[in-house]
């Protein structure tokens, strides 16, 4: 099994290029399979969720085209089956975006039901009601999610909660549905706005995306395209957090800082310097950060999926720091890999305690789930002598090239096989 090693105390320094956004490129992949056209997909980011999506579409008769590391061309006219029944696929969460994909285009699909990071109950209600609404008979059978009607009718859905995953989905069946559907209580996040866009340079008729209201009037077919998927906001804040959690200086280019405010605006409350660019952050930071309190919300509000890299910055923060976790119930599993090193957290239901302390040790530590796991890649940077994270594997699935951006910046880190000794010991006589 494939580990990284670390050895903490670097300043990152230098800069580093942002990929393109994960959940974004996910909604957007699936969205490709509802032309006959071929469509040219820019700034792909080259990770294992997409390798698992693309490898769906071609089980199910897709043809796709490599152009380059990020660069892709799909053309969906031979799809021989909507039955997307591969095992695989329940590695990822967003293998749900075909249902709708596949439903618009065909009135008919069935997809295994999405796994993704265990990170708390993970509910599909709201896209089941979406679809049903579209005039969709939606049941799930022996692990599979079938949807199925004669005709998609537009309708007026209002959601329960704000998700992204059914914004995008039912927005999805709804493009190609006949007449005018209005989605009430939308996520706003960016990536929902980026799906929106991509629909609509293949024909679709969708305003409002990045409001909670978002109208869709139907279109008989939509056509061929070429576009490229918005920076990985997410990314973009762990490289900002790193920067700040090892003292360093990092210029992160090719982001929207716009959708960066929130992380802006803590790094800021706590003592951390950012300055904006048109299209770059720089983050640096020269002395021990203080604390705050943060909660998790839906856009523009603190983002879920950097709650575990704020926690461990605020793990060796002055103070006690709060974070509140308001999104999913079970993203607190790294914390008691942290506190193996050194840090001293207390989670209270979805609330974590945080006294900083004034180091952390390095151990060997486990990633539970992909944020978790990148949260303490992060904690091994900064942390006295040697951290080993295994499963890593997580972090592979949504960071692209991730120890060779961090080795640019001047990280100890290296991907090292578990049993391969010799790899282990020349890192450590490279570093020491
Ligand atoms: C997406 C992101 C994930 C991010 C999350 C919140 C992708 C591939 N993943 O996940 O990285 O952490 O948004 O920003 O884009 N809910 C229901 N019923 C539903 C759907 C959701 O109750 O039918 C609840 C969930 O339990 C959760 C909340 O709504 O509490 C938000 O979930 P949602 O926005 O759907 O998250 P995902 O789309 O799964």
């Amino acid at each position: 099994m494939e580990q990284y090693i670390i050895k903490g105390g670097q300043p990152l320094v230098g800069e580093v290029s942002i990929s393109g956004y994960k959940n974004a490129a996910l909604g957007i992949i699936a969205a490709a399979v509802m032309t006959d056209e071929t469509v040219k997909i820019e700034n792909v980011p080259d990770i294992g969720d997409i390798d698992i999506l693309l490898q769906a579409l071609v089980d199910i008769g897709a043809k796709v085209d490599r152009i380059n590391r990020n660069t892709i061309k799909i053309n969906a006219s031979k799809i021989s089956t909507v039955d997307v029944d591969f095992d695989y696929v329940r590695k990822i969460r967003a293998s749900y975006y075909l249902l709708g994909a596949l439903l618009g285009k065909y009135k008919s699909s069935k997809v295994a039901l999405p796994g993704g990071c265990n990170i708390g109950s993970r509910p599909i209600d709201q896209h089941i009601k979406g679809f049903e609404a579209l005039g969709a008979k939606v049941k799930i059978e022996h692990g599979m999610i079938c949807a199925e009607t004669e005709n998609l009718a537009g309708a007026h859905i209002y959601f329960d909660c704000s998700s992204v995953g059914a914004t995008i989905n039912v927005m999805l069946a709804a493009c190609l549905a006949e007449g005018q559907t209005i989605l009430e209580n939308s996520s706003k996040e960016p990536h929902v706005v980026d799906v929106a866009n991509f629909l609509n340079s293949m024909g679709a008729n969708i305003k409002g995306a990045g409001t909670d209201v978002i109208r869709i009037k139907g279109v008989p077919k939509l056509h061929g395209s070429e576009y490229s998927i918005i920076p990985d906001q997410i990314e973009a804040g762990t490289f900002m957090f790193a920067a700040a959690a090892t003292k360093g200086n990092i210029l992160i280019k090719n982001v929207i800082p716009k959708h960066l405010e929130a992380f802006t605006a803590k790094l800021l409350e706590i003592g951390a310097q950012v300055e904006e660019f048109d299209d770059a952050v720089r983050v640096k930071a020269d002395k021990r950060l203080g604390n705050t309190h943060v909660k998790t919300l839906v856009y523009p509000g603190f983002l879920t999926d950097m709650q575990p890299q704020m926690t461990t910055l605020l793990a060796i923060s002055k103070g006690t720091s709060i974070v509140t976790e308001s999104i999913f119930e079970n993203r607190f599993k790294y914390v008691d890999e942290l506190t193996r090193m050194g840090a001293s957290i207390k989670v209270e239901g979805n609330t974590a305690i945080i006294e900083g302390v004034e180091k952390l040790t390095g151990a060997s530590v486990t990633a539970p789930d992909l944020r978790g796991g990148v949260a303490l890649v992060m904690a091994g940077l900064m942390a006295e002598g040697y951290t080993i994270v295994e499963n890593i594997e997580f972090i592979e699935r949504g960071y692209e090239r991730f120890e060779h951006k961090m080795q640019q910046l001047g990280a100890l880190i290296a991907k090292v096989d578990s049993t391969d000794m010799k790899a282990i010991k020349k890192f450590k006589l490279k570093v020491s």
